[in-house]
């Protein structure tokens, strides 16, 4: 089972809208999606055409301490289709914050509440708050995955930064880091900025991006007032077909291979490992990507490098024994040093990045 938490402190970006079109569309693909919702807003609640309150029990019952008998999980889930479930807010939630901040071990309420769950479900779907409080951190000890969804041409770089050192954090207390992808929503492809601003995100997530983009589209508008789905409000639209790409997109992601080790996400530098050298490249404009090195006698179209899920991020592994090498990219014909290496020797063409395995 999967677990997604839709994250980011910024309001108005399109959490909500992903939370609850990207859970309707995993259903649709015949996946056993439950979405959560854990912002007091009720947002979520509401785009499904729930009435919060409406409700005896909600996701508050579910992680508030010291309530008096708690419901068993399903009294507190609400059947809406085939394959689609989902576990209200309501506004008490917000009352939730400063009980649970007395509470030791406050950040894992929801991961404690979601475990008897993990069999029924294919994915679990969490919609968070607009901020980084005690209800984010729960949704981020419970997920295996983040989705950032950000607003194109707005992309608030720095509370993107802010976010990632959140995740960071929590990944610190866990056996297996999140992994984290940006989503851009409400991108108009009439425009430049939209295009630029994409392209200095893949840089600033080192292409951890969804190829799908979400396309403005006021049918998504519409449908959440309506309390529907995107499927259910309009199966013609942009906005449906984006949320079913985004949907395939999520289920073609595999968890990246072991070798790809926790470093890799923060550094590019090589990573020796049991396995051999992992050698990466980040250039998400380059299309063909090979390593060269005195082990391979710096033969330019041995090894390519494979564009890991199109991202821009070209990865070789490399099996290797001990011993100190030198290599270099050969980038669309054009020959460069690892970028993020900083160990090069001279010689009489210049120098090259070396590495030495111990
Ligand atoms: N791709 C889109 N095109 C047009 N409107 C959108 C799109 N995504 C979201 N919206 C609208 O923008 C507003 C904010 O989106 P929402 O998903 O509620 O953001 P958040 O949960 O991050 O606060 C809502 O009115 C929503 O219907
Ligand atoms: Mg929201």
């Amino acid at each position: 089972m999967r677990t997604v938490a839709v994250i980011n402190q910024k309001g108005g970006c399109g959490k909500t809208t992903t939370a609850i079109n990207l859970g309707a569309c995993l259903a649709y693909l015949k996946k056993r999606v439950l979405v959560v919702d854990l912002d007091p807003q009720a947002h979520a609640t509401l785009g499904f055409g729930i009435n919060p309150g409406e409700r005896r029990t909600s996701i508050y019952d579910l992680i508030a301490p010291g309530y008096a008998g708690s419901p068993r999980i399903g009294e507190v889930i609400v059947g809406l289709g085939d394959h689609l479930d989902l576990i209200p807010s309501d506004v008490m939630l917000s009352t939730a914050e400063p009980l649970l901040l007395q509470k030791e071990g406050r950040e894992y309420c929801l991961c404690g509440a979601l475990e008897p769950l993990h069999d029924r479900y294919d994915f679990i779907i969490i919609d968070c708050p607009p901020n980084i409080g005690v209800l984010t951190f729960n949704a981020l000890h419970a997920c295996t995955e983040a989705i950032i969804p950000m607003e194109s041409g707005l992309f608030a770089l720095h509370g993107l930064a802010k976010l990632l050192e959140t995740i960071h954090v929590v990944d610190q207390k866990r056996a297996v880091p999140i992994e984290a992808y940006a989503l851009a929503t409400m991108y108009d492809r009439r425009t430049r900025i939209a295009y630029e601003s994409l392209d200095e995100l893949r840089r600033h997530m080192r292409g951890h991006v969804f190829k799908t983009v979400i396309n403005l589209n006021v049918k998504l508008k519409e449908a959440a007032g309506y309390g529907q789905t995107i499927l259910e409000y309009d199966r013609n639209s942009t906005g449906f077909k984006d949320y079913l790409a985004l949907a395939r997109e999520t289920l073609s992601i595999r968890k990246l291979r072991k070798v790809r080790a926790r470093e890799q996400d923060r550094y590019l530098k090589p990573v020796i490992t049991k396995d051999g050298v992992l050698f990466t490249y980040y250039s998400p404009k380059a299309s063909r990507v090979y390593v060269a090195a005195d082990f391979n006698d710096w033969k330019v179209d041995q090894l390519p490098m494979e564009n890991v899920e199109g991202t821009g991020m070209w990865q070789r592994l490399v099996p290797l024994k001990k011993g100190r090498y030198e290599y270099k990219f050969y980038v669309d014909g054009q020959w460069v040093n690892d970028p993020e290496n900083p160990s090069t020797v001279a010689n009489e063409f210049g120098e090259n990045s070396t590495i030495e395995i111990p």
